[in-house]
């Protein structure tokens, strides 16, 4: 409408592997954001709070059987259950720095060998990102970081086809950071990147829903 209202918050998705950094990234560019005085808050798939979170983090723990159609469909119902409020929150000027998202979704099981358009379907209609922050480092070098945290994806054969979907998946608008870079200069890099996100936001850059 002509009433000029306030200008809507940014939806930025880091992707990567396991032990990419994205974790840390994304404090620190909330952190950073914060600093300059925007609302922002972080986010991360998947959102082990809710009951759908609960299931799915008992899978990862290896605590669960679960057939892996049905672990990609809780993953995305994670993001279903949450579409709502992402959107309230962006519209009313809030910034989400989402650690994985539907990219994670489609690649993790896709991995597996399950067909990737029928992995990205029950995606679609989700809200899209303004940003994607793809955290780009060899499988190998993600593997020697202090090892992996034991959960079931986080063995290096996988994570190798995982970041061959990742390709597959990625577009020209991915930003690609080399994550073998030191903390602080990739820190700087997305906090570049993020900065010009949020003007386009703020320049009236409509929401868009994947996967179109
Ligand atoms: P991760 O971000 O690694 O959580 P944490 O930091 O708590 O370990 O996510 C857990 C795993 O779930 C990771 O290996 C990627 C995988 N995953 C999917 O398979 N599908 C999805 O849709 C998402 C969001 C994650
Ligand atoms: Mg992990």
């Amino acid at each position: 409408d002509s009433v000029s209202s306030e200008s809507r918050g940014a939806l930025i998705v880091l992707e990567g592997l396991d032990r990419s950094g994205k974790s840390l990234q994304s404090s620190r560019l909330v952190s950073y954001l914060e600093g300059s005085g925007h609302s922002v808050e972080p986010w991360r798939f998947p959102d082990r709070t809710t009951s759908v979170g609960q299931m799915i983090s008992s899978y990862l723990a290896n605590k669960s059987e679960l057939d892996d159609r049905t672990v990609h469909l809780l993953f995305s119902a994670n993001r279903w259950e949450k579409r709502s409020q992402m959107e309230a929150k962006l519209k009313a000027g809030t910034t989400l720095v989402v650690d994985r998202y539907s990219y994670s979704g489609v690649a993790f099981s896709s991995a597996k060998g399950l067909n990737i358009e029928w992995c990205k379907a029950p995606e679609i209609g989700l809200l899209a990102p303004d940003l994607v922050l793809y955290l780009d480092i060899p499988p190998e070098k993600a593997a020697e970081r202090g090892g992996y945290g034991g959960e079931r994806y986080e063995q290096l054969e996988f994570q190798k086809k995982v970041a061959e979907y990742y390709e597959v998946l990625r577009d020209s608008s991915w930003k690609i950071i080399d994550a073998s870079l030191p903390i602080e200069e990739i820190e700087k890099q997305l906090q570049e990147l993020a900065s010009e996100c949020l003007k386009e936001c703020q320049k009236g850059k409509p929401l868009s829903l994947l996967w179109s």
